[in-house]
């Protein structure tokens, strides 16, 4: 059987990873996607590649439409080894297959696999006559590596988007009005959080680009294709570049014997009761990047964890590292937890949270051993406070 055509001449041939749940440290509960798409044109051109072990299967879906050896143009957007694992065997298997590439995605290719491609170097706006179309180069870069560009097809309408508009979601439907509303626009903003978060205000800039073109279709190199919600995931993704916050309060925590646990539940019926809504996770039970999902949109975040060894439980300290990475601007934030005979959580926590740029750390609560019902009442009030000051 023959790949999807998702329009006239241009085949689906990528490949479903049903499989994978670590996505460098970003857990993909639904797997995920690595598209390429074949154009039958004058010059037969691909679009993208698939991760390394998917080598075989994206050769047997090109064979479907034509001989390998008939591939003139490859086109890399980006060359993160989701995409790029593939560049190898298609060097081998399409001998007059040109590269176009950026000049920094060609000396990564090198140093990736070697200097066995041959590259034509593209810049921000050239163009590719391959017969009725002419597809045209936009640099994307640091959206989000240095390299990333996107490839347009005014003839289809078509925006070869790579990385951006992407999602980590397996399915076997292949447009966005096929799969639940609901789950695409999670699997989008989880991707968007966890992927573009450190490099969000240069998507204005990008859009201002995009805006000249006239497509109809986005064809990102992961998850579904965007087609019916394209005006929705534009509008979404320039929310999310300007940081556009919902209100809500996250609240990530570990604890040791509960009682780090007791007051996390008693700051969030506070804050509940202010009218806030509370996203509540306990970690070592929750990935990192479910957190950074949800509070990529939130207001604020408090930070919870008993204290051992003079510092905080090592699941909070994976979780504040991975959102050091991500930058989480523009939030209030704040520590909590309890402790022995000594503290070091608190501080270390807040530490953390400075360095990850939360706009303001404020005053945290805490207290020992076991928190007993007067410090359950003040935990209430502090989470009814802070939730209050993600209103003002
Ligand atoms: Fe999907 Fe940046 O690789």
């Amino acid at each position: 059987m023959q790949p999807l055509q998702i329009v006239e001449n241009i085949y689906d041939v990528g490949v479903q990873d049903w499989a994978v749940r670590d996505f460098h440290g970003y857990k993909t509960e639904r797997g995920a996607t690595y598209n390429s798409y074949l154009i039958m044109d004058e010059k037969i051109t691909l679009i993208d590649t698939v991760k390394a072990p998917f080598t075989e299967e994206l050769l047997r879906n090109i064979s479907k439409v034509t001989p390998l050896e008939s591939i003139e143009c490859i086109v890399i957007n980006h060359v993160e080894p989701d995409h790029s694992g593939a560049m190898p065997a298609l060097a081998k298997a399409c001998p007059k297959a040109k590269f176009y590439i950026t000049m920094q995605g060609k000396n990564e290719a090198i140093q990736h696999y070697g200097d066995i491609f041959d590259f034509e170097v593209v810049k921000d706006g050239a163009t590719l006559n391959i017969g009725k179309r002419t597809l045209t180069f936009a640099s994307m870069a640091m959206l989000h590596w240095p390299d990333s560009m996107a490839t347009y097809s005014a003839y289809d309408r078509i925006l070869f988007s790579n990385d951006a508009f992407g999602q980590h979601y397996a399915t076997s439907k292949r447009f966005d009005y096929d799969v639940d509303y609901g789950e695409l626009f999670y699997e989008a903003r989880k991707y968007f959080a966890n992927i573009l978060w450190p490099y969000a205000k240069l998507i204005e800039r990008a859009f201002m680009k995009l805006s000249a073109l006239d497509f109809t279709m986005i064809a990102p190199s992961h998850g579904v294709i965007w087609k019916r919600y394209i005006p929705e995931i534009l509008k979404a993704y320039l929310d999310w570049g300007k940081g556009v916050q919902d209100g809500s309060l996250v609240i990530a925590y570990d604890s040791m014997w509960g009682g780090t646990e007791k007051l996390a539940r008693a700051i969030a019926r506070g804050a509940a009761n202010a009218g806030v809504v509370v996203k509540m996770f306990k970690m070592g039970a929750t990935p990192n990047s479910t957190v950074a999902a949800e509070l990529f949109t939130a207001s604020g975040f408090l930070a919870g964890s008993s204290t051992l060894n003079c510092s905080m439980l090592p699941n909070m300290g994976s979780l504040l590292i991975y959102l050091k990475g991500l930058g989480a601007k523009g939030k209030k934030a704040a520590a909590f937890g309890t402790f022995g005979w000594g503290g070091g959580a608190q501080k270390d926590m807040e530490e953390l949270l400075e360095k990850s740029c939360f706009d303001a750390v404020e005053p945290g609560f805490n207290c020992k051993w076991t928190p007993q019902e007067a410090d359950l009442e003040k935990a209430e009030q502090y989470g009814y406070d802070f939730a209050l000051s993600l209103k003002k």
